[in-house]
């Protein structure tokens, strides 16, 4: 039947849509395998009122529901056997009946990529949420979702592991992996409404370092992370998505012209801006893990641009390294230094306030400042010019040399070797799992026309900075006219269209051991900057990829005036809540139960909040 529907879809728009269904996705569920297994069935039409998800909580490992290991068997059958339940990758390494003290070795010496990690099912990159324990049950795609709504159990979609806030993993959950879905179809000529011209189509598993690794083949620009092993479809996607190119082209969901998507009652549908159009808005910004599990993207696929950049180092240090500064320019082996901790800020000050044109320009900023201890700081910045030349992208930059030497920082505008093509080949590797946290906050172009505005919003980051937090700015121009058809009428958070600066701080402690309580203090105290740079951006927010699942008023601050839209559209395509994730729409009906009260961790049992 579904697979008739896509026929059907294939032939009215034959002309207009060359790409609709990737190979894979032509295997579909029909009613021989229901018959086999009524578990994995569609709901009846009219059902809301499935039995099973009325209780209050998940079904978890354990609990009187739990499917029995002959379900397990038949579930398993029923998607050619694909169920995989397995152990974390640490496992090796505790006395127990899978210690191996050669693989363990293998992890500690070997597995220094977070390859090893986005290849394993079960592992996440941040290790707090799941209370460094992973005891969830994992299996790949297939009739996952039915059964998991039919059992009333837990279900989760991970796909590289990558999110910041625990989205893609959950304690005694099913979780559908995305991983190994790695088609990709390139389409010269695609027309669809006001879009004539190439498209590229690739399924949900697909990483940024093998799109990148498309585009040299191809000669073209595809909209990919910046970071090789982000998934290139994924939360990123579905969450907006940033990349060096975001000033130029747009966000990541700017691109999609049609997603193809398995939504709460298991069945595969294209959303695109003629078909399922609730989706189509809600899967372009209203985040991952909460409508749907996306099977594929159709993309806009840019001509190939070059990028020339810039960068700007200095520090200051109340005991500089004596032998090594001159102080005539402040240059040392160590970098350049500056006189005294005042010119220090202003030079940072310079670097934002200037990089607001760079950003008007189609280029972004990339920048940190790094408290050193005892009153001194070191500041990093960098600018990424799409489609200038080394000559053109040094002229631009010029002026904020000459704004620094006025200011008393005598470092050089350095015309760069040569400029690099957006995409380039690489093997994705990355860092191992850690447990950075960070918390940020959108800054609004506004603010750079307003000078009082403008200098109170940098005395905000100097003050937190000051206070030992480590700041992370990038500029990006992610605005509406830059989004283009149909990524304009989408639901980014529409504080990113009219902001200029992400602005970002990282808690302190990264050890991850710490307890509950030490957490929800550390949260504490960084909210008390961060609650100054909220006061002085009402109605702004945050990019929920790049933010704290500690966010307060996360409804409003992820996802602005198109809150309750996203909240309707859920309750209409996912009554019973089959799809989860924390700061999702319709996440505030349930929460996690764990044992130890550790805030924001999947560790512990999904129910429904008690009213
Ligand atoms: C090293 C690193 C670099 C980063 N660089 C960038 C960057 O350059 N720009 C930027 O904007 N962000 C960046 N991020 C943030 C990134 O956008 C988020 O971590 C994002 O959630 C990653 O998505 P994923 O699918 O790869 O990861 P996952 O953790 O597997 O998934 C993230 C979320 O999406 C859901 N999801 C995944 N696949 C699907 C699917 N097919 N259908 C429905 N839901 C799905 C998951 O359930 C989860 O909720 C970076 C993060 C890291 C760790
Ligand atoms: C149902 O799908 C299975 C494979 O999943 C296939 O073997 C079978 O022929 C299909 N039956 C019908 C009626 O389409
Ligand atoms: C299902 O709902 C529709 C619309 O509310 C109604 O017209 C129809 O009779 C219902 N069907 C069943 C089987 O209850
Ligand atoms: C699922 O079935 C396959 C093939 O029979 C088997 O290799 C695999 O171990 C099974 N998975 C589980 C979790 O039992
Ligand atoms: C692991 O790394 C060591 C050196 O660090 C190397 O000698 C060894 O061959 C590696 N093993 C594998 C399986 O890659
Ligand atoms: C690659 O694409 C660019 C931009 O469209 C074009 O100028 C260039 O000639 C192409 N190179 C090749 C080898 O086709
Ligand atoms: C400058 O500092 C660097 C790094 O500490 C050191 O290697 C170098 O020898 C120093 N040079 C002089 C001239 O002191
Ligand atoms: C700060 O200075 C004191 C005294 O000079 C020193 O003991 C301490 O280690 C310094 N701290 C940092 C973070 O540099
Ligand atoms: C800074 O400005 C002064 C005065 O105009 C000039 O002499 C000097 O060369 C400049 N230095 C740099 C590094 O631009
Ligand atoms: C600073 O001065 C040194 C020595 O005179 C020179 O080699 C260096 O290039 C200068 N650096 C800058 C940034 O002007
Ligand atoms: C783009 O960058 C590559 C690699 O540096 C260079 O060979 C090529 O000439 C550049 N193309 C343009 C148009 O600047």
């Amino acid at each position: 039947m579904l697979l008739y529907q896509s026929f059907i879809l294939l032939a009215i728009f034959v002309v207009r849509l060359a790409a609709v269904l990737l190979p894979f996705e032509f295997i579909q569920l029909n009613a021989t395998d229901i018959e086999k297994f009524p578990d994995i069935g569609f709901p009846s039409p009219n059902d809301t009122t499935n039995v099973h998800a009325l209780s209050d909580c998940r079904e978890f490992p354990g609990s009187s529901k739990w499917p029995s290991t002959e379900d397990w068997r038949r579930f398993n059958g029923s998607i050619d056997g694909a169920l995989l339940q397995p152990l974390p990758p640490g496992a090796v390494c505790y006395k127990g009946s899978s210690y191996d003290e050669q693989k363990c070795q293998y992890l500690l010496r070997n597995a220094t990529s977070s390859r090893f990690y986005i290849d394993d099912p079960l592992t996440v990159l941040s290790e707090w949420p799941t209370g460094s324990t992973c005891l969830p049950n994992l299996s790949p795609t297939g009739n996952s979702i039915n059964f998991a709504r039919n059992r009333n159990l837990r279900l989760v979609i991970k796909n590289t592991g990558h999110d910041f806030g625990g989205r893609s993993t959950g304690a005694g959950a099913l979780s559908i992996w995305t991983h190994n879905l790695k088609e990709f179809q390139y389409t010269q000529g695609y027309s669809i409404g006001e879009y004539d011209g190439p498209v590229a189509q690739y399924a949900a598993g697909t990483e940024s370092w093998e799109l990148m690794n498309r585009m040299v083949d191809l000669n073209v620009t595809i909209i990919a992370p910046g970071v090789g092993t982000v998934g290139a479809v994924g939360g990123w996607l579905s969450g907006g998505g940033h990349t060096t190119v975001t000033s130029t082209f747009g966000l990541g969901s700017d691109q999609a012209l049609s997603i193809n998507v398995v939504t709460a009652n298991g069945k595969f549908i294209t959303a695109d801006p003629y078909n399922n159009k609730d989706l189509f808005f809600a899967l372009r910004g209203g985040a991952g893990s909460t409508f749907g599990v996306v099977t594929s993207v159709t993309a806009k696929v840019h001509p190939r641009i070059n990028v020339t950049s810039s960068s700007l180092n200095f520090a200051f240090d109340r005991n500089p390294p004596a032998s090594n500064v001159s102080f005539g320019n402040g240059t040392s082996a160590l970098g350049y230094y500056v006189k005294d901790v005042e010119t220090f800020w202003r030079g940072a000050s310079l670097y934002y306030l200037f990089t607001k044109k760079v950003v008007e320009a189609g280029g972004i900023g990339f920048s940190y400042i790094y408290p050193l201890g005892n009153g001194s700081f070191r500041f990093t910045g960098s600018s990424s010019l799409p489609g200038k030349t080394p000559d053109q992208a040094y002229n631009f930059m010029q002026p904020l040399y000459d704004d620094l030497n006025h200011t008393g920082i005598a470092v050089r505008n350095v015309r760069a070797a040569q400029s690099f093509p957006y995409g380039s080949r690489g093997s994705g590797r990355g860092a191992v799992p850690n447990n950075r946290r960070y918390t940020s906050r959108l800054f609004p172009r506004t603010h750079w026309d307003d000078t009082k505005l403008f200098q109170q919003s940098m005395a905000a980051i100097q003050t937190a900075v000051e206070a030992g937090y480590t700041f992370h700015g990038t500029l990006n121009g992610p605005g509406s006219e830059i989004a283009g058809w149909p990524g304009k009428d989408s639901a980014v958070n529409p504080a990113w269209r009219v902001a200029v600066l992400h602005a970002m701080l990282f808690y302190k402690d990264t050890t991850g051991i710490q307890t509950a309580l030490e957490t929800r203090e550390s949260e504490a105290d960084i909210n008390r900057y961060m609650d100054t740079w909220r006061q002085l951006t009402p109605g702004s927010g945050a990019y929920i990829n790049e933010a704290d699942p500690a966010e307060p008023n996360w409804q409003q601050s992820f996802f602005g005036e198109h809150y309750p839209r996203l909240l309707s559209i859920k309750k209409d395509r996912d009554p019973l809540g089959v799809f989860w994730a924390p700061t999702t729409a319709g996440s505030e009906d349930w929460e996690v139960r764990t044992a130890d009260g550790y805030p924001h961790s999947q560790n512990g049992r999904l129910c429904r909040v008690q009213h």
